[in-house]
């Protein structure tokens, strides 16, 4: 299928992500506007392009809490959320449990509360407006220890925020591993929280394993080092437990792929792995969920029903109800099938 009508297919079909850091969908217009309130002017295209330059996840995580400073006030949090309506809108995506960081803001003072009615606030202006559904998952990462992990935690308990459905564990995964964060694992499970964590995105598949045997995360952000341990992969398969793959940051970040073109991804869903597809930071990796369905069927060779199946695992992976992922399976399926009806010169 050519691009064009790939596109155009790709977006009449409403699709799920949940892999996506709410921060990292700022628009350039954001960036601007905020550096103009902050510094009194534009960007400089020479600092635009600096601060978008990294060559490895340590980089790229120093960018993202850059941009994290450049949000001085609370309320600019609002404008995070007019660029993620946007970012749905453009990707036709009917679902998304969406990460949000707080700690950088949280050590400039803001209270958690006024962040966690503005997630709120978004989520229902976007709803309103769109009819899309947003959830949140705080990321009360690996990179600044266990006692603000569990103080994240503590907070999020603390606000029962009906949109906030789990925590994650993203940042540096060489830099602190799985098994420290146990116990805030544990707290949040009690506490009736969704679990989910980053591993084998740049350590080998013992940081996966780890992950699922002792913090018992319900999917996994990207694991691809599965890929690289045969057995675990099968084992993998057998348990059904998904991965959030985001085939571009992982090139970007180029600890297991430089091009594309080797992503494993193909080799996990041949394999039987529960795979579902996403961005991870689409700003900071110039990519749209769009754009990633295009760049494994066009890359990889994923067949047009293995692009669908990525799509339903998408939302049988999330954290909604069973009744609500046969409606929305059911929807895709009309979607599609109306999709090629009205183009019948395009065959399956
Ligand atoms: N935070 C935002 N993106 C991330 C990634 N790819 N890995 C770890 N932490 C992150
Ligand atoms: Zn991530």
């Amino acid at each position: 299928m050519k691009k064009k009508e790939f596109y155009d297919l790709l977006t009449s079909v409403p699709k799920a992500e949940l892999h996506l850091h709410e921060e990292a969908v700022i628009s350039k217009e954001t960036i601007n506007k905020l550096h103009k309130e902050n510094f009194g002017g534009t960007m400089s295209k020479d600092a635009l392009k600096g601060l978008f330059a990294y060559s490895d996840l340590a980089g790229f995580l120093d960018s993202f809490i850059t941009i994290q400073k450049f949000f001085t006030k609370v309320d600019n949090l609002y404008y995070i959320t007019d660029d993620l309506e946007s970012y749905l809108i453009d990707n036709n995506i009917s679902y998304c449990e969406t990460f949000f960081s707080p700690t950088s803001h949280l050590r400039k003072g803001w209270e958690f509360g006024r962040m966690s009615q503005i997630l709120a606030d978004g989520a229902e202006k976007i709803m309103r407006d769109t009819g899309r559904t947003v959830r949140y998952i705080v990321d009360v990462s690996r990179s600044f220890g266990v006692e603000n992990a569990q103080h994240n935690l503590d907070l999020v308990i603390a606000a029962k925020n009906p949109y906030i459905v789990g925590i994650g564990l993203g940042g540096n995964e060489e830099a602190a591993p799985a098994r420290d964060f146990q116990s805030v694992f544990e707290n949040a499970k009690k506490a009736g929280l969704h679990v989910v964590a980053h591993a084998g995105e740049t350590v080998e598949s013992w940081s996966m394993k780890d992950t699922i045997n002792l913090l018992h995360a319900e999917r996994i952000g990207h694991g691809i080092s599965a890929a690289y341990d045969e057995p675990f992969m099968q084992e993998l398969a057998e348990s059904r437990i998904p991965l959030e793959i985001s085939p571009t940051s992982n090139t970007f970040i180029g600890k297991y792929v430089k091009d594309i073109k080797d992503h494993p991804i193909r080799k996990l869903f041949d394999a039987g792995v529960n795979v579902t597809l996403n961005t991870d930071d689409p700003t900071f990796f110039k990519v749209s969920l769009v754009d990633e369905y295009w760049n494994v069927y066009h890359n990889l060779g994923f067949s047009l029903d293995g692009i669908k199946q990525l799509i339903l695992n998408g939302f049988n992976a999330s954290f909604i109800s069973d009744e609500e992922k046969k409606r929305r399976s059911d929807e895709v399926e009309s979607r599609w099938t109306a999709w090629f009806q009205g183009h019948p010169q395009v065959k399956l």
